[in-house]
């Protein structure tokens, strides 16, 4: 049985803390697409994790974390993970990396921060991680897997490489990367990262022969998409469900629930379109009430209200079939609460969303608006919420037609109301 956990929005919707949540089950917790470009934070016992590679199921000792083939994998930022978690207690010999993952070098990164220079107002508000050169490369057939990483001819495919990147650098008068010392740094990740390096497609093949339970950790969200998001403000790789077949090696048949998390609100951090971003006090409050720092790059988050036309377009992109709503605690304290239903585009009422750049430029929200004011901290049980907050979580069943099967109460592990995972009707 296969499990997704991805993101419906535009990242930072609390990915982190629902895989950690549904992983307690799971044989597998399996990271498909991204790289460190991605941070998901988790609170355990009061002590927060970042976690911008190793997947979040890490915490749980029985679970085996994969870092699959569809991941791009700085080694500096990955080993500094690895070493985090040993401080803490954690040994990591249930960490397996795809041979067939791609490696981020110095190179990329230059050039990542290179193009956004040239971008000028166009730029993309990238995360400067170097994503997008690697991506590049991986499409181009010219980059270095983890497998060429720890074999003899990796100082020949380096030495290719950094010949070709500095040209590029060269002409746009940097001074390029400095090919002996990332050699040299190189062959120690390398030494450090070998024993974790396998073919993480043939484990997954055999878990699902043996029946064994597999969370797949999505990265990034829906809009980031590099085909369905708003692009060209989206990462490279496709964080929706199709990356979930390409970046593991699970055919689509063994997929069973697919959870699309939200928060009862909406942010963004980057350039790019974002219908319900509210510009004004509204939007700080709920910043500063959310905590919206990026948990990678520490950049405040754009804000904005929950948006259902965005969530059905992801519903239907992924297949969604089960919400994870986190963060209605942090609506709670809002005295009102909107919820975009429609959008209003050359004087019509639009219900379906279109990633087209001219077409959300134009789009402007309807919103229905709810009483806020509740506190649900500390609560299990569904049937205790508040009737302004159920009131509202009901609404977004509704007009999505699929179950809201989680919900965030806070940011500690257990701070969640788990709802059974009946899907309500995408079947209706
Ligand atoms: P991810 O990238 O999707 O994993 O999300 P991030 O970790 O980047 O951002 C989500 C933030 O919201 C983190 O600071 C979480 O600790 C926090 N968080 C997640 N769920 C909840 C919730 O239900 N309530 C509150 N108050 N915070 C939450
Ligand atoms: P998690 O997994 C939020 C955004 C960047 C930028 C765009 C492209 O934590 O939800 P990139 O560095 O990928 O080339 O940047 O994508 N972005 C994210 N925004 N959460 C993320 O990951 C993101 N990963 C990339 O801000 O707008
Ligand atoms: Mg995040």
């Amino acid at each position: 049985m296969v499990d997704i956990v991805l993101g419906a929005f535009y990242g930072d919707e609390g990915k982190g803390k629902v895989i950690d949540y549904i992983s307690k089950d799971a044989k597998y917790s399996v990271r498909f697409s991204g790289g460190n470009n991605a941070g998901h934070s988790i609170e355990v016992d009061g002590k927060k994790f970042a976690f911008h590679l190793i997947p979040s199921g890490i915490l749980n000792k029985d679970t085996k974390a994969i870092l699959g083939n569809g991941v791009v994998i700085d080694p500096k930022v990955l080993l500094e993970e690895i070493d985090n978690l040993k401080k803490n207690g954690y040994d990591c010999s249930n960490l397996y990396i795809s041979d067939k993952a791609h490696v981020i070098f110095p190179y990329h990164i230059e050039l990542d921060k290179l193009e956004e220079e040239l971008r000028g107002e166009r730029k993309i508000g990238t995360t400067k991680k170097g994503i997008g050169p690697v991506y590049e490369d991986k499409f181009q057939r010219s980059g270095i897997r983890m497998e060429d990483l720890i074999s003899d001819k990796f100082k020949d495919y380096l030495k290719e490489n950094i010949f070709i990147k500095n040209r590029i650098l060269n002409a746009f008068s940097h001074k390029g990367v400095d090919y002996e010392k990332i050699l040299k740094d190189y062959l120690e990740y390398s030494e450090k990262l070998k024993p974790y390096v396998c073919d993480t497609t043939k484990m997954l093949h055999k878990a699902i022969d043996n029946n064994e339970y597999i969370v797949c950790e999505g990265a990034q969200a829906t809009l980031l998409d590099i085909d369905f998001g708003t692009y060209p403000y989206v990462t490279s790789s496709n964080p929706t469900i199709g990356g979930v077949s390409t970046g593991t090696g699970i055919g689509s048949r063994y997929i069973d629930e697919v959870y699309g998390v939200i928060k009862a609100y909406s942010s963004r951090v980057g350039e790019g379109p974002y219908v319900t971003e509210l510009n004004n006090e509204i939007g700080d409050k709920i910043r500063e009430l959310g905590h919206e720092y990026g948990t990678t790059t520490g950049r405040p988050r754009r804000c904005g209200w929950l948006d259902l036309v965005a969530l059905n377009y992801a519903i239907k992109v992924n297949g969604i079939t089960s919400i994870a709503l986190n963060h209605l605690d942090t609506v709670g304290k809002l005295d009102n609460i909107k919820l975009c239903t429609k959008y209003l585009v050359d004087g019509k009422e639009e219900e379906y969303f279109s990633s087209n750049l001219v077409f959300l430029r134009k789009a402007k929200p309807i919103y229905e608006e709810f009483p806020g004011n509740f506190d649900i901290r500390g609560l299990k049980d569904y049937d205790k919420l508040p009737k302004n907050a159920k009131d509202y979580v009901e609404r977004i069943e509704d007009l999505t037609k699929t179950r809201v099967s989680i919900i965030g109460t806070g940011p500690g592990r257990e701070d969640v109301i788990v709802r059974n995972k009946k899907v309500l009707s995408l079947k209706k």
